[in-house]
């Protein structure tokens, strides 16, 4: 738990006890400093073998600055029983190892290094400034697990038949809950004891394969097969020495000489379903349990098998069409599972032979049809099973009264209750309820839709389906609905409009992100291609509609700029024929009175040939002016404009004016 934290973080501060920290990522300069500061160091190798380096500096490093210590310091090694995993067996051999056998203890060859480090720890330790302690722990379990993991995995997954023992397994194992070490470790720094080596396992002789039944059958089946070692995929192959250990050990200084409020003295099996339960809450590894509800052919079906397949849930598919074809499979399966032939499981047969007689008569009563009261039985057995309770279901369809919803819910309160002992854990039978609605123009518009066969084979033909409509509206619309006893639990109903949203979408919204372990590395790949695929087909789609896009504005753009032409054109003609008419009676007279004198003029300029032709026909010009055409302002302003800007005729104008 300690170095748990210390990985991530820099510098932590107590996790035990207000004077313990942990540094770690500092270089050993640094690293000296602090220790120097503290006034206790624990040191966690018991899985760490990379800090074994570190640990047996440490102890070094304090020892030589021993001088300049301003208070006493405290050293605690946590170590591991692995450091006595090849000692002779007491004589009898059942009578445990205990720290008197200290000198005897022989180390696994691959644990020497520990044994080392333990001596140097205590060897350095004999001074008044530095006291130091070994604790030599049992394989750790507890919260999200560490050894013990794959085991704990494999069951809750469920996706193995069984969960593999390693070799024979008969082996005993020791262990202690990784709480009671802690308080082992506090209560070491809060008494300071005389004694300087400690063991610390709790009372249990459970073997390996003791351990893992007990998680098989909390979490999951509880079958276990045992397998060759060689066969031992996803364990680590430390994790492979730790589990072959076979020693009995007893903590006799810990019993005697501390006060260890133990949590889990009894050991894992006998504390299992706690060890469960904080394995859950650690990992975060909790059930989702969704209710889906809603009329006839709105989509329940579908939706319950999008969300299973994204939340890892169990699908409870419950319809009025439970056929009997599918309740002998159930129990057909069942039997198949249980294919050894013990006493137990010919117990099972023979009472899965009578059920399913049962359920066979039932339903010669019933039309076919099985009544309430086993579906009901059914339905309640799939909810309590492991997986159910391990990963969460989708329950479809069912309960669809307030009746129902009772009955149902009702016994499986106990049952959760009583699995915990000594915890409190708040209960609800779902954790959503989604009710899925459309109008019935829309669902008879979807259920029209459907081909013939598959209208029958759905008990959907027109008749069928208006009948089961309008028996659900009536359901829904009782005093006491399916609804209102969720609202009762406080487990409020989200109503969806399935004709107006991405059902799926939002009610993924609602529930949240998956719990679960994450995606296998297969299913991790299977998704990045499926995202491949669906942005590629995204681009191109986006491609097509850019292009469509384009084109229609192509399109239109041509339109728009014929058209444009066309006016322009015609604009164009219109101005023209309007100039062309303004433009007579000007051309008349300045033929008649004005071109004469201007080609005279151009004449005599061509004959002159002065230097500067413009300046000498302007004064040719205004001299015309002043002689000819002085009153005519008219025909001033009309020259002006011809052969002028603006201001030489305005200047032009006030001078001759003057005149
Ligand atoms: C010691 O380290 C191991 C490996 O990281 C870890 O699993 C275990 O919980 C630690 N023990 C304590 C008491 O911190």
């Amino acid at each position: 738990e300690l170095s748990s934290e210390a990985t991530r973080c820099q510098i932590v501060g107590t996790l035990i006890t207000s004077h313990l920290i942990i540094f770690q990522s500092l270089s050993r300069e640094e690293l000296l400093q602090c220790l120097m500061q503290c006034d206790v160091i624990v040191y966690n190798i018991t899985e760490h073998n990379d800090l074994i380096d570190e640990a047996t500096w440490a102890i070094s490093a304090l020892h030589s600055e021993i001088e300049h210590f301003g208070s006493p310091k405290m050293f605690i090694l946590l170590s591991t029983i692995m450091t006595w995993a090849m000692t002779k067996p007491a004589d009898p051999p059942d009578i445990p190892l205990t720290e008197d056998d200290y000198k005897r203890r022989r180390p696994h060859p691959n644990f020497k290094e520990h044994t080392s480090t333990e001596k140097l720890v205590l060897k350095l330790g004999k001074t008044s400034k530095l006291a130091t302690y070994v604790v030599t722990s049992g394989l750790q379990y507890g919260m999200g697990e560490n050894i013990f993991h794959f085991f704990f995995k494999t069951a809750w997954l469920g996706e193995l038949s069984s969960v593999p023992v390693f070799g024979p397994g008969t082996n005993v194992i020791p262990t202690i809950h990784i709480h009671d070490l802690a308080r082992v470790v506090q209560n070491i720094i809060d008494r300071k004891p005389k004694t300087h080596y400690f063991i610390a396992v709790d009372d249990s002789k459970n073997t390996f394969e003791d351990i893992v039944k007990t998680i098989a059958s909390t979490l999951g089946s509880g079958k276990v097969e045992n397998i060759p070692k060689e066969d031992a995929y996803g364990t680590k192959e430390t994790d492979l020495l730790y589990l072959s250990v076979n020693l009995q050990t007893e903590s006799v200084f810990l019993k005697d000489r501390l006060n260890v409020h133990w949590e889990c003295e009894s050991g894992i099996v006998d504390n299992i379903l706690q060890v469960v339960e904080e394995y859950k809450q650690t990992r975060q590894l909790l059930p989702i349990k969704i209710c889906l509800l809603g009329p006839p052919a709105v989509g329940k079906s579908s939706v319950a098998v999008k969300l299973c397949r994204y939340y890892k849930l169990h699908n409870i598919d419950v319809s009025e069409t439970l056929s009997f074809e599918c309740t002998v499979c159930v129990f057909q399966e069942e039997l198949l599972e249980g294919n050894e032939k013990t006493s137990e499981n010919e117990e099972m047969l023979i009472s899965a032979e009578a059920q399913l007689k049962t359920l066979k008569n039932n339903m010669l009563l019933n039309d076919g049809q099985l009544d309430d009261r086993h579906v009901m039985h059914i339905i309640r057995e799939k909810l309590n099973s492991k997986p159910c309770r391990n990963q969460g279901f989708v329950l479809d369809g069912y309960p669809k009264t307030y009746t129902q919803a009772k009955e149902l819910f009702h016994g499986q309160k106990i049952i959760e209750q009583a699995s915990v002992r000594g915890l409190f854990f708040v209960f609800s039978p779902t954790d959503f309820v989604i009710s899925l609605d459309a109008t019935d123009e829309f669902l008879k518009e979807r259920v029209r839709s459907l081909p013939q066969n598959v209208a029958e084979e759905m008990h959907y033909t027109q008749d069928e389906f208006t009948a089961s409509l309008a028996k659900f509206r009536e359901t829904l619309a009782e005093d006491e609905s399916v609804l209102d006893y969720f609202d009762y639990l406080e487990i409020h109903p989200e109503h969806i409009d399935c004709e107006n949203v991405d059902t799926v979408e939002k009610i993924i919204k609602t529930v949240g992100r998956p719990k679960n372990y994450g995606l296998s590395p297969e299913e991790m790949e299977e998704e990045r291609k499926r995202k491949e695929d669906e942005r590629h087909l995204q681009l191109k789609q986006e491609e097509v509609e850019k292009e469509l896009r384009q084109r229609l504005e192509n399109d239109k753009m041509t339109a728009l700029l014929e058209e444009w032409n066309r006016n322009m054109a015609e604009v164009k003609k219109q101005e023209h024929e309007l100039l062309e008419t303004r433009s007579v009676p000007m051309r008349h007279y300045l033929m008649k009175y004005v071109m004469p004198t201007v080609i005279q003029g151009l004449m005599d300029c061509c004959k002159v040939k002065p230097d500067d032709p413009v300046d000498f026909l302007v004064t040719l010009l205004i001299d015309f002016i002043s002689r000819v055409l002085f009153n005519n302002i008219l025909f001033l302003f009309t020259l002006c404009h011809i052969f002028f800007t603006p201001f030489q005729a305005e200047y032009l104008f006030r001078n001759n004016s003057d005149d």
